[in-house]
């Protein structure tokens, strides 16, 4: 890499961390630039045997690394703060991964004029393929933002959004796999219902959804005019969907991202 390599402390490396290190260390962010924390000296053992990163205290990674990269669960981001905080060099990149907590969150509790980006990814970042949205902070550049994107572009997509988006987007693709998880789960019951082999279930509905998700960000064609595309008149799909139709799928999934929005913001509150 030609380019300055900044020294990154994933600040809590748990799933999300985990996730983020890997990512880091298969594009190529050399190991040496990467350092991690963990509250269990048995989870630091293993970050470090599985990755050969530098596990060390968070004071250690507050002063060693230029990006600060919080994955601390929200509950738990006041107590690292309090304890951090008033060590972090003015002009430190700070990046939160906390669902919910706003950037103001975190300079409430950072010196006066740290750049915070928040980052919302999620766990398909496992298989290169996440979907990472960035907000900028209130003393966050475009540099700043560029250099997140930079981190989280090789984990899959990323977008910017205005920070008042993030917990819609948490919501939305933050929780978005356990949706799809969900779906599969059930659509694998009903093939079962059906007569079908587990195995034979799975493997149809695994396979069927990879190629309707390849077929939605390939063909740039909206989700309607590809279902129509499986929808004949009088057909075997039209009478599922006037099932689903009738058990209120529809509402239930407007439903149920307000649900998680709201969840989001009750955690932001709870964490203060
Ligand atoms: N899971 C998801 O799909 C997902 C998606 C998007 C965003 N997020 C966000 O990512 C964040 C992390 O979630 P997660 O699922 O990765 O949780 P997690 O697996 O519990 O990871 C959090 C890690 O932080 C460590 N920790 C807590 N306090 C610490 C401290 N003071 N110093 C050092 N380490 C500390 C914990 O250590 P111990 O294990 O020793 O307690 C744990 O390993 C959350 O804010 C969540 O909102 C999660």
């Amino acid at each position: 890499m030609a380019r300055q390599v900044h020294t990154v402390a994933v600040i809590g490396a748990g799933k999300i961390g985990e996730l983020m290190l890997s990512g880091l260390l298969r594009s190529g962010w050399p190991v040496e630039r990467l350092l991690a924390t963990a509250r269990r000296p048995a989870r630091a053992r293993e970050l470090a045997d599985r990755y050969g990163v530098r596990v060390v205290d968070n004071l250690t990674a507050v002063a060693e690394a230029e990006v600060l990269a919080v994955s601390v669960k929200p509950q738990d981001a006041a107590a690292l703060l309090d304890e951090i905080g008033p060590k972090v060099p003015a002009g430190k990149l700070v990046i939160s991964l906390c669902a919910g907590l706003p950037t103001a969150f975190f300079n409430r509790r950072l010196p006066e004029g740290t750049p915070v980006v928040r980052v919302m990814t999620n766990t398909p970042a496992l298989v290169d393929e996440a979907m990472s949205a960035i907000s900028a902070g209130a003393y966050a550049t475009g540099e700043h933002l560029a250099l997140a994107e930079e981190m989280f572009s090789p984990l899959g997509s990323t977008v910017r959004v205005p920070e008042s988006q993030q917990d819609a987007v948490t919501a939305l693709s933050g929780s978005g796999p356990a949706y799809f998880y969900l779906l599969v789960e059930a659509m694998i019951d009903a093939g079962i219902l059906l007569g079908l082999p587990r195995q034979v279930a799975h493997e149809l509905i695994v396979q069927t959804a990879i190629g309707s998700a390849v077929m939605l960000r390939d063909s740039g064609e909206h989700p309607v005019k590809l279902r129509e595309a499986v929808t004949s008149p009088a057909g075997t799909t039209i009478s599922a969907i006037r099932e689903l139709e009738n058990h209120g799928v529809r509402a239930a999934m407007l439903a149920a991202l307000e649900a998680a929005r709201d969840r989001a913001r009750q955690l932001a509150a709870q964490a203060d």
